[in-house]
């Protein structure tokens, strides 16, 4: 019975598979933020030595106006602000100054939480400011960028601010490469995407799904949200990533990233499934799975 639903699985998944021999695009989450502290220098800079497509970042903005790289909503996981700040751990990030948020090392926690992998110069990272990564690349050459604005509703026009940056450093208007885009934009908030179609309609969109809202809004729902939005793509966690959904948002013409998958099988599963990219916190893993190793 059991070797039946094994087969049966593999028929479905073979089914399912996508007919584009496009090859999985490869984001490195937060950085290589398996073994660095994520979205600090040292983990973009693990990223950057190897052949990842894309950077991801999630941005936000500084109660005066800077851009920074952070995930969550407030410092107190991620950086040891209560030594600077005892009674603003669960305050959000956008209450911080640069200069105040720059006085905090954003790599200690990585140091005590992850010891097998803990570096003494991790202690010294800083939160980065979207300047500083862009000062480290090249917009025509190396991977590309995959931003998201989190928490946009608590961060108003942050669209128009990281839309002017991406030009300053050279990145909009968009180079044409035979590749995947440049640049792409992704967001949780459709409000957002929507920002960034009227300012820089050329960015391609990315709609990110929670599983909850997946299995809330159906198929055809999703896929008229990303739709609303003119999104190119859709990023969803592997859980909605059934054959049916899979093949639907494909018809439907929207490209399918996955959140955040870190193991062989989890690659291999979600490869035959021909989802189109996948975020991951080991870029070396996922490479050396799918035997693009050299940069
Ligand atoms: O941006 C893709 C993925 O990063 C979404 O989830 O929470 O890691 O930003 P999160
Ligand atoms: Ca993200």
């Amino acid at each position: 019975m059991m070797q039946l639903g094994g087969l049966m699985l593999m028929a479905t998944l073979s089914m399912a598979c996508s007919t584009q021999n496009n090859p999985m695009v490869v984001t490195a989450h937060r950085g290589a933020s398996g073994i660095a502290p994520e979205s600090s220098v040292f983990a973009y800079e693990e990223a950057l030595k190897l052949p990842v497509d894309y950077l991801e970042g999630d941005v936000q903005r500084t109660q005066d106006g800077h851009l920074v790289i952070f995930h969550d909503a407030s410092l107190g996981a991620d950086t040891d602000v209560e030594l600077f700040f005892p009674h603003r751990r669960n305050q959000p990030i956008e209450t911080f100054t640069w200069a105040e948020l720059s006085q905090l090392s954003s790599g200690k926690w990585f140091n005590i939480t992850y010891k097998d992998k803990a570096q003494k110069r991790f202690d010294q990272a800083r939160i980065l400011r979207l300047e500083d990564l862009l000062e480290k690349l090249d917009p025509n050459t190396g991977p590309g960028l995959y931003l998201e604005t989190k928490r946009a509703h608590a961060h108003p026009n942050i669209e128009i601010e990281l839309v002017a940056l991406l030009k300053q450093y050279g990145w909009l208007p968009m180079a044409k490469t035979s590749g995947p885009p440049r640049v792409l934009v992704q967001s949780f908030e459709p409000e957002s995407l929507e920002r960034f179609r009227v300012i820089a309609p050329d960015v391609p969109r990315v709609l990110l799904v929670v599983p909850m809202k997946v299995a809330s809004l159906g198929r055809a729902g999703l896929i008229s949200h990303a739709q609303a939005v003119d999104a190119y793509g859709v990023g969803v966690h592997s859980l909605s990533c059934t054959p049916w959904n899979v093949s639907a948002w494909h018809e439907a013409g929207l490209k399918i990233h996955v959140y955040t998958l870190n193991s062989s099988w989890q690659f291999y599963v979600v490869e035959k499934l021909g989802v189109d990219g996948i975020f991951t916190d080991h870029p070396q893993r996922l490479l050396e799975f799918l035997e693009r190793e050299s940069l």
